[in-house]
């Protein structure tokens, strides 16, 4: 760090001797004085400038920061849902899949038949004997990926099942087992089950796996000669996150929680959309109980050129109940976005693969009647059904999003009528309209305008860039018209040309252009990034947020980067200049990039300084504005670096990248520091 400021001193050594000889080589008396003027003006605006002063004025406060600012954006895309955040880990338990067996291995004699006890999943299988005496009847399924299980923990196993016709108490053993290639299965848990109804009923039982195993299968055995019909074949860790019975994995849940996000936005992203309207999200096949819940295709299933899942379909057991809770017990703002209508432009623009507008009104209503469910009362039709599903109270409601990546004209067409319906119904609803895909070019800059002109509250803007963008990019809400609809930044990552993967400097570089938004904070309300979950074993988009496989999940730096923003969010910007000069926010200012907050609520002043060049800088932060009596105290420093540069965080390192934090003291009202290279600072101190 010192030698490089050392090479800069020697440097103006040489030029002001330089200087030095000239003036003394002058006669001219009243000559060699205006030249020193001159000089002496020069070498202090240089040094000026070389010290990157940073002026915050802790009197100017301005714009107020939305609690909403940082939020969450969960899609199931990567395996997010099913596979990932729903703690589900068996594959098709309903048997729906198109092929009824997939995911399932059988021996003996299974057949599947129809017209079981859901009829939205009518199918189910029956084990009969064999007839082989050495061939047991027996259904495996292989989970995600493997089923992860963990030593000791307890596994809730439960299945529907009925005595078909003729059949007297029947016995099943329940077993999770390791496969083993070369030679025989090691069982890690086993359990009996006695079947004893004629009508359908739910049995239940706890497996607790002896080692901890990432691959695991799922067994059912029929034991007894007696044949037997399973439906809805579930297991489930029974810690879960707040241990909800149909819950979500701990790990990913808490590791949002400690995001702190101020919104979360769902359920997407293009599976809204669907591959076509027919597999849309539909929301209200996501609610009731989990067995009658039809599955739905997932978009993701296929990602040109190279991935292909056949087998990723949504079972709709994370659906918008849970999305609800999830919302509330992480302290964040529900965001929901619903179909507008239109078929996924990017997959299906045929004009007949949309609905025309005329024929909107099932579209509209399904809005109308979502915000019912989430805020409306116990007695009215939807609010009843919330409540039946055990939460009587409103999940309150304030923001829907209206399509997700729409673009052209067909757009705001389709809009339009939403608008007018939810205004009337539910005028305190805030709409979201879309820019479409693009963070420029045509399709941005038909959209905003027509955004304007139907007055959403706010527009949802996209952003998957190469990093030269979000360098350039740091000062872009600071040419937005501050009385139109205010931004929600829904989906945005930074990626390397040719390095579409997670790395150090992609992160260093959202929060590099994160100040852009804090500092803009009067017109931009939200910003997500995306994609949130990532399987390690099936994912179909990078960078994302956290990556997981079966048994543990890893924060990337992106990750870091966001948690430090939304914890040090503040009430209000403050004012800040560089060098006498507002803060551009590009890479002009030596590649500085920084914001100031200050946080009403517990009287704290919040700097973020990002050096994105490759040399320490140094950088003098000065507090005007503070009154005799106030000082700076309880001072910390929060540094987000790594000397990787394209590296990340993984599952076997997942604390490479961390963010460390000091103490640092300030004297007065000035701190004389030096930056160092690729570097996240974050200052904070409370105001005494
Ligand atoms: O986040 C991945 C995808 O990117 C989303 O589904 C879509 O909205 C965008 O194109």
């Amino acid at each position: 760090m010192k030698q490089s400021c050392l090479t800069n001193t020697q440097e103006h050594e040489n030029e002001y001797s330089f200087i030095r000889q000239l003036v003394n080589s002058l006669t001219h008396f009243r000559m060699k004085y205006k030249l020193l003027v001159i000089a002496t003006f020069f070498v202090v605006s240089d040094v000026f400038g070389h010290t990157n002063e940073m002026v915050i004025n802790t009197k100017e406060i301005q714009a107020t920061i939305q609690p909403t600012m940082y939020g969450v954006f969960f899609e199931d895309i990567n395996y997010g849902a099913d596979g990932g955040l729903y703690a589900e880990l068996v594959k098709n338990r309903s048997f729906e899949f198109p092929q009824h067996l997939m995911g399932w291995k059988t021996s003996g004699k299974v057949e599947v038949l129809s017209g079981g006890p859901f009829e939205r999943n009518p199918h189910y299988v029956r084990l009969s004997n064999s007839g082989h005496p050495h061939k047991q009847t027996c259904i495996e399924n292989e989970g995600y990926f493997g089923i992860g299980v963990k030593q000791g923990e307890e596994y809730r196993f439960s299945v529907w099942a009925r005595l078909p016709e003729g059949s007297q108490t029947s016995k099943i053993q329940v077993e999770l087992v390791q496969p083993d290639s070369k030679a025989e299965t090691q069982t890690l848990a086993a359990q009996n089950l006695i079947l004893d109804s004629k009508v359908w009923k739910k049995y239940q039982v706890t497996l607790k796996p002896k080692t901890t195993n990432a691959h695991a299968m799922l067994r059912i055995f029929l034991v007894s000669p007696h044949p037997v019909e399973l439906e809805h074949v579930s297991l489930f860790p029974v810690d879960t996150w707040k241990k909800h019975e149909n819950g979500l994995r701990k790990d990913l849940v808490q590791a949002l929680a400690d995001l702190h996000p101020g919104v979360f936005r769902f359920p997407g992203g293009c599976i809204v959309e669907g591959t076509d309207l027919e597999t849309r999200y539909e929301w209200k096949n996501t609610i009731g109980p989990v067995e009658n819940r039809p599955l739905n295709e997932n978009r993701w299933h296929y990602t040109f050129p190279h991935r292909f899942y056949p087998d990723y379909y949504q079972s709709y057991g994370l659906g918008f109940y849970e999305f609800f809770l999830l919302s509330e017990e992480i302290g964040a703002e529900p965001l929901p976005v619903v179909s507008c209508g239109l078929a996924c432009q990017f997959q299906n623009n045929r004009p007949e693969a949309h609905v025309p507008v005329a024929e909107l009104q099932p579209y509209i209503q399904d809005a109308l009647d979502l915000i019912e469910f989430a805020n409306g009362d116990v007695n009215s039709i939807w609010g009843k059904i919330r409540a039946e599903m055990g939460h009587p109270a409103p999940f309150h409601l304030k923001f829907l999003a209206i399509g997700n990546e729409q673009w052209g004209p067909e757009y705001p067409e389709h809009l339009e009528p939403f608008i007018k319906a939810i205004r009337k119904s539910y005028p305190e609803i805030r709409i979201i309209g879309s820019s479409g895909p693009d963070s420029e070019g045509a399709q941005f800059d038909y959209l905003w305008p027509e955004m304007k002109r139907l007055q959403v509250d706010l527009v949802d803007e996209h952003f998957y860039r190469p990093e030269s963008w979000f360098l350039s990019q740091g000062n872009r809400y600071d040419r937005y018209d501050r009385r139109g609809p205010k931004v929600f930044a829904g989906e945005y990552a930074c990626h390397g040309k040719g390095k579409k993967w997670n790395h150090f400097y992609a992160s260093l570089l959202e929060a590099a252009f994160m100040t852009g938004l804090e500092r803009n904070a009067d017109v931009v309300h939200m910003a997500t990034y995306a994609p949130l979950f990532a399987h390690v074993d099936g994912w179909q988009w990078r960078p994302d947020m956290i990556w997981f496989d079966n048994l543990n999940s890893v924060r990337t730096a992106s990750y870091y980067v966001q948690q430090l923003y939304a914890k040090n969010r503040g009430t209000n910007v403050l004012s800040l200049t560089m060098n006498g000069k507002p803060v551009a926010g590009n890479e002009g200012q030596n590649g500085l990039f920084a914001s100031a907050v200050w946080d009403k609520s517990n009287n704290t002043i919040i700097v973020k300084v990002i050096n994105t060049s490759d040399k320490p800088q140094p950088v003098s932060l000065v507090f005007n504005g503070l009154k005799k009596n106030e000082r700076l105290t309880n001072g910390t420093c929060t540094r987000l670096q790594s000397e990787y540069l394209e590296k990340d965080n993984t599952l076997d390192d997942p604390t490479l990248i961390y963010p460390q934090e000091s103490i640092i003291d300030i004297n007065g009202n000035r701190l004389d520091v030096e930056v160092d290279a690729f570097t996240f600072f974050v200052y904070k101190w409370v105001k005494k």
